[in-house]
């Protein structure tokens, strides 16, 4: 069977909510184990069962990627857990909307230290285990952010963007040791990140019109990219950022009259 994760363990850090828990569920329901965080893990509870109830051994560890320490003891734990982390999904992320001229020291330190920082030092943490064993899946999240500008989203962007260049440099450190690394970005998705955007519908339409495929993207249409690039046949794939956006990062612009026009 292709695609199957059969008695891997696999990492995903922020799964209380939102797309961390679309990549949790898709890697167990292709056999991995998981382990779960989030800075409150009491909130882990009923992804918990949910995950057990898909038949896979499942653990929740506290993590604040913006604490190194944490981010020590997370992975010791996890580790310890079940011996070993074949997987990480490097998802935990925030962040703040706001034009240019409105950002503010601190606004910028909040979202690089939790989405760029973050996700190098959750990396190293884990590969250090993944080397000795000679095998690992590293997938770093991104967005379709990191290949396009955006109004309101520069810090964001700039974040995203050094997650495209990071995977590739960690690719190049540790490919000779059997682990991949490569980055998953992700179009616009609807979540509870960016859930209030949904709601103008004028937003939406305009969102849709510059999308090739005319749809925002649904959380499931990530099971299929994750999972590929957390198993076995991803094994010649290194360095590589997958955009799952709907086509946006084409960047057409329509060379026709609108239909609408
Ligand atoms: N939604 C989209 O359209 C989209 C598109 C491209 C990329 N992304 C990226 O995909 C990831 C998930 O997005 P989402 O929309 O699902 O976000 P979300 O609903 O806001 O969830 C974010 C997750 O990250 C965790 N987190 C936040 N700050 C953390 C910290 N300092 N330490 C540890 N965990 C932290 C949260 O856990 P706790 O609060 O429980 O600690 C939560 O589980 C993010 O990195 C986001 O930037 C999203």
């Amino acid at each position: 069977m292709i695609f199957d994760l059969t008695g891997k363990v696999a990492l995903v850090t922020g799964t209380s909510r939102g797309l961390g828990q679309y990549f949790a569920r898709a890697l167990a329901s292709a056999g991995a184990d998981l382990i779960l965080t989030s800075r409150d893990k009491a909130t882990l509870e009923p992804f918990e069962a949910e995950i057990r109830a898909l038949g896979r051994r499942t653990v929740s560890v506290s993590l604040d990627v913006t604490n190194e320490a944490s981010i020590k003891s997370a992975v010791a734990e996890a580790e310890e857990a079940f011996g070993k982390i074949d997987i990480l999904v490097n998802n935990a992320g925030m962040n703040i909307r706001k034009p240019a001229l409105d950002v503010t020291w601190d606004d910028w330190n909040r979202i690089l230290d939790t989405n760029l920082r973050g996700s190098f030092f959750v990396a190293q943490a884990v590969a250090k285990g993944m080397i000795e064993r000679g095998y690992g899946r590293i997938i770093n999240i991104g967005s379709v952010t990191a290949v396009a500008g955006y109004a309101g989203l520069g810090p964001y962007g700039a974040s995203r963007g050094g997650i495209r260049q990071l995977t590739m440099s960690l690719a190049d450190d540790w490919g000779k040791d059997g682990v991949t690394v490569n980055c998953l970005a992700p179009g616009w998705f609807k979540t509870a990140q960016n859930k209030i955007m949904y709601e103008n519908q004028e937003w939406v339409e305009y969102l849709c019109d510059r999308i090739p495929l005319k749809r925002p993207g649904r959380p499931d249409d990530l099971d299929g990219p994750v999972v590929f690039l957390a198993s076995e046949e991803s094994r010649y794939v290194t360095g590589q950022t997958l955009l799952v956006d709907g086509g946006i990062s084409g960047g057409a612009t329509r060379a026709l009259p609108s239909p609408k026009a």
